[in-house]
């Protein structure tokens, strides 16, 4: 990458990329074989792209692998699925610790097996003291069922006494969703030549930029992600304001 758009992108670039990682399946059809065969190629550019963070000051990084939605698809591919983040959890595990990698889950755990969240719990602890990267991958996740379950534990703190209602506001909710300790996304990426944020971070992407790319997951290289940071550092984001004489943009 030509040093400028290096300069342009450390100078302007996002804190937080979020990425809906579509086009696995149409990936491997294309070339003949199973569906799975695409989610594991899709697995090594995850590995790609967290490694690339650091080189473009990302320092956040949310990744879409499995929605509340994909439950539907045949048994086969998603016991192939969680079999996968199994294996990427153990098999990961120490490059992203090497690598200062802190990870976090977000999503709603009960129909995950057991084994899956005690890996998932293992990664989230083994990893709690990184401070490079944080990646947070997004696991039986879906946007609306966040802010319910987010709006039931508000509501039991309002039952308790513990939150008034007149204290439900956009600062106080916020604190109920699974991504509480994250800022908001700065970025989504979504691959694969679907232009629809089907159920990712709904409430934390309302001023997020978008860009929606042809290429399939398993295609996404650094190099691609490297284009589209660049492209984001060159936008002008003013939050709903007007831009001001002196080149900035008030917050809303
Ligand atoms: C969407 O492609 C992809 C998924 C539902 C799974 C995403 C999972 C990975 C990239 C692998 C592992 C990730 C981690 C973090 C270990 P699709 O199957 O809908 O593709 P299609 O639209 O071409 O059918």
């Amino acid at each position: 990458m030509a040093e400028d758009a290096t300069d342009s992108i450390a100078a302007r670039g996002p804190r937080h990329v979020a990425i809906i990682m579509d086009g696995n399946g149409r990936w491997a059809t294309m070339r003949g074989r199973p569906r799975l065969f695409g989610h594991h190629a899709g697995a090594r550019r995850v590995r790609e792209i967290v490694e690339s963070c650091p080189e473009y000051g990302v320092k956040y990084l949310t990744v879409f692998a499995f929605s509340t939605e994909n439950w539907k698809r045949t048994q086969a591919e998603v016991a192939g699925l969680m079999n996968l983040f199994r294996g990427y959890i153990r098999r990961e595990a120490r490059a992203l610790l090497a690598n200062n990698v802190r990870v976090r889950f977000i999503g709603d755990r009960v129909r995950l097996d057991e084994k899956l969240i005690a890996l998932m719990d293992e990664l989230e602890a083994m990893t709690e003291g990184c401070s490079g990267t944080n990646l947070t991958v997004a696991l039986n996740y879906g946007g609306r069922d966040e802010v319910a379950r987010a709006t039931q534990r508000l509501a039991e703190d309002v039952a308790r006494g513990r939150l008034r209602p007149e204290e439900v506001n956009e600062e106080t909710l916020p604190r109920y969703l699974d991504t509480w300790v994250l800022p908001d996304p700065d970025l989504v990426i979504r691959t694969s030549g679907e232009a629809r944020i089907s159920n990712f971070l709904l409430w934390q992407s309302a001023y997020a930029e978008y860009e929606f790319v042809d290429t399939l997951w398993p295609d996404f290289t650094r190099a691609e992600f490297g284009r589209l940071l660049h492209s984001y550092s060159r936008r002008d984001r003013r939050f709903g304001a007007v831009r001001t004489a002196a080149g900035g943009a008030a917050a809303r």
